[in-house]
């Protein structure tokens, strides 16, 4: 994945977050408001660990943060659990059966680029419609979905998808990601 070397990336430094994905859910959080202290997590696509760092300070000590990623973590704490594993090859159940239910899901999962804006679209989706089928699954009632797509003429369908199983579902765009990056993000409440 393409490093930009911006504003936000130095600030991720200097905070002590290996990525600048960071800001993209604490903006989220800070208009949202639904990572509380106490929650279980389940963060899908975590590498490098931004947001698993980001989510576990807010859930804090009575909170847990479960990360899966086909790569390493470089943040770790006493309240998160790493995970390798292909998100298109999991067993949903295998999580409820080990944590239990989950509060909030979130999925930063992006595919490889490959620099044809279609298929990166579609592959995208996939990779969201696989988190939105185990947030489906592990989500407690009125439990939280937050999963990044890649713009693109699925999108306006996969929105509708979601919205048959959470109250609402909104799009959102944080400042923090590039005006020409195609990602945006869908904010899922309230699992029916
Ligand atoms: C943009 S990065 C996530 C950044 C992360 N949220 C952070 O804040 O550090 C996207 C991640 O999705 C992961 N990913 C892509 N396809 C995946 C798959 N099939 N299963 C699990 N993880 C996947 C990649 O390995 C990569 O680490």
């Amino acid at each position: 994945m393409k490093k930009v070397k911006d504003h936000y990336f130095y600030k991720a430094k200097k905070e002590g977050y290996p990525a600048r994905s960071i800001y993209k859910l604490k903006e989220a959080n800070e208009k949202y408001r639904f990572l509380r202290p106490g929650m279980v997590v389940l963060d899908l696509g975590a590498a490098p660990g931004s947001w698993t760092k980001y989510a576990s300070k807010v859930v804090g000590r009575q909170g847990r943060v479960i990360a899966l990623d086909l790569h390493g973590l470089k943040v770790n704490a006493p309240n998160i659990k790493y995970m390798k594993a292909d998100v298109l090859g999991v067993e949903p159940g295998e999580f409820y059966q080990r944590f239990g239910r989950f509060q909030v899901v979130l999925s930063d999962m992006a595919p490889r680029t490959s620099g044809r804006k279609d298929l990166d679209h579609y592959r995208s989706i996939e990779l969201a419609r696989s988190a939105l089928h185990i947030a489906i699954q592990v989500l407690e009632p009125g439990g939280i979905f937050f999963c990044k797509v890649f713009e693109g003429e699925d999108l306006p369908g996969f929105r509708k998808e979601i919205g048959a199983y959470f109250r609402s579902v909104r799009l959102f765009k944080p400042k923090s990601s590039r005006t020409e990056s195609v990602e945006k993000f869908l904010y899922c409440q309230g699992r029916e």
